[in-house]
């Protein structure tokens, strides 16, 4: 469900009709639906109902604009970071460091240091090797850290294999057999308080069979540790529920079909649960709104080459995955067209042999489902600037990025000190040099104003780019 809906031939955003935005900012650029990204975070704290106060610790990575943290914020979401970068903007929009948590398999000191100064809620600890380097950390600063073991639990998430982190070959998470082992190693260091289990087995899940082999799987260690005798207070569940992307395809299970899982398998277990949903939040509520530069008959196929490209929104070109595209105002009819961006790769392409509304140069485009991991991966590649991104909420709708400049793109290098300095005043060569004086070279440069004379053409030829 999103609000991005046809009216009178127009595809508007909630309130506002896209091509006015376009005007306004020029294209490309990502457009959020603010309701879509409240109706997702209500659909899914109803779908919890029943366990007692979820905390749901929104997948910053997903999305991590700063109006679109706020709008989670104000929902009582907490975030799920996986660097000092994804904390800090957590934290500048107002989620409280209460309810962070602070997942990933390669935390340095520094970020270790940052989680525990800011008072997160919970560190998870992928290795014992880190649980060595957080007690370090911890106790260099006083502290004590709250961890949770993620754990391994060797199960395939049936997603695609770039995004799946479940399988024990995955470098995610402790394997499980070891969790008893890692628990009492965090037990027994110093600045470490060990408090409960985290999961995530990947993303896009197209089935719920994988995440109850997992939860199966994590009840078990539960009742394992606490036979050992520790005191499990938490359990993490991860994100990963996935979103409809095809409309052809059936939807992925729906988010009351997940709830009800965790309340059949988990809401025995007697712990404080939390969830890191990302594009379950987020995905459906951004579109990527492009222009169609031109549309090329090419020797085999049409192609419909777009303002955006593979730098703007990485899904297909690295994954392979579907983005459904819609015209802003779609003409009646049908086409066929492989839609590309301008960049020097064949892999710069959205879809291939998609059958659409007729489209023209100059016409407006929605790539659907763009919300999560869209602005977030892009890049700059072929020195295009990043888009602008804009949020609607209601009839209102502001930047809430502005489109980079080319001019700051430059300015983002620095030349190395040894090349800053001033060109050098142009020096012939020695051979010219040996050949001819100072004044001839000037009497020999001159004809070149009026195309040619009776300077020697080799003469010109060096003296054309030295001026
Ligand atoms: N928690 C952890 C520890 C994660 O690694 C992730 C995603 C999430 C939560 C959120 O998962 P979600 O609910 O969004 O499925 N760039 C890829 C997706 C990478 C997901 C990485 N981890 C894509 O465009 O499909």
């Amino acid at each position: 469900m999103d609000h991005f809906a046809e009216r009178d031939g127009v595809l508007f955003a909630e309130e506002v009709p896209l091509p006015a935005i376009a005007e306004a900012v020029g294209t490309p650029f990502y457009c959020y639906a603010a309701a879509t990204i409240r109706r997702h975070v209500r659909v899914f704290r109803q779908a919890l109902r029943g366990l007692p106060d979820p905390l749901i610790a929104f997948a910053v990575k997903a999305n991590p604009n700063r109006s679109v943290l706020a709008i989670l914020a104000a929902e009582g979401c907490g975030a799920d970071v996986v660097s000092y970068g994804e904390l800090r903007r957590a934290l500048a929009a107002g989620i409280p460091a209460a309810r962070i948590i602070f997942s990933g398999v390669g935390k340095t000191e520094a970020e270790m240091a940052g989680a525990l100064e800011a008072g997160i809620y919970q560190i998870n600890a992928e290795s014992l090797e880190e649980l060595s380097l957080l007690s370090r950390v911890a106790v260099g600063l006083g502290r004590q850290a709250p961890v949770a073991l993620r754990v391994n639990p060797d199960v395939d998430a049936g997603t695609n294999p770039k995004i799946a982190t479940g399988r024990s070959e995955a470098k995610f998470g402790i394997p499980a057999d070891r969790v008893p082992e890692a628990w009492r190693l965090a037990e027994s260091l110093p600045g470490l308080q060990p408090l409960g289990l985290a999961i995530h087995i990947g993303s896009q899940l197209s089935s719920l069979a994988p995440l109850e082999a997992a939860f199966r799987r994590l009840g078990a260690l539960i009742a394992e540790l606490r036979g050992l005798g520790a005191r499990v207070e938490r359990v993490d569940l991860g994100g990963g529920l996935g979103i409809p992307y095809d409309p052809a395809l059936p939807p992925p299970p729906h988010p009351e079909a997940y709830g009800a899982l965790v309340r059949r398998l988990c809401a025995g277990w007697g712990v404080a649960l939390a969830f890191e949903p990302g594009r379950l939040i987020v995905g459906n509520a951004g579109i990527l709104v492009c222009r169609v530069v031109l549309v090329k008959e090419g020797a085999t196929r049409r192609f419909v080459v777009l303002d955006a490209a593979m730098n703007d929104l990485i899904r297909p070109t690295l994954y392979g995955v579907y983005h459904d595209i819609r015209a802003v105002r779609p003409r009646p009819g049908r086409m066929v067209a492989t839609f590309v961006g301008p960049v020097c790769e064949t892999g710069d392409t959205f879809a291939e042999d998609r059958e659409t509304t007729p489209l023209a140069a100059g016409d407006l485009v929605a790539l659907m489902t763009a919300g999560a991991y869209g602005a977030t991966m892009a890049s700059t590649y072929n020195s295009r600037p990043l888009v602008a991104e804009v949020l609607v909420d209601g009839d209102r709708w502001a930047v809430v990025r502005p489109r980079q400049t080319v001019e700051e793109l430059i300015a983002q290098d620095r030349l190395a000190p040894w090349l800053a300095a001033p060109p050098a005043a142009p020096q012939p060569p020695a051979a010219w040099d040996d050949r001819a004086g100072p004044d001839s070279r000037v009497a020999e440069a001159e004809p070149l104003a009026d195309g040619g004379g009776a300077a020697a053409p080799a003469a010109r030829g060096r003296l054309i780019p030295l001026r």
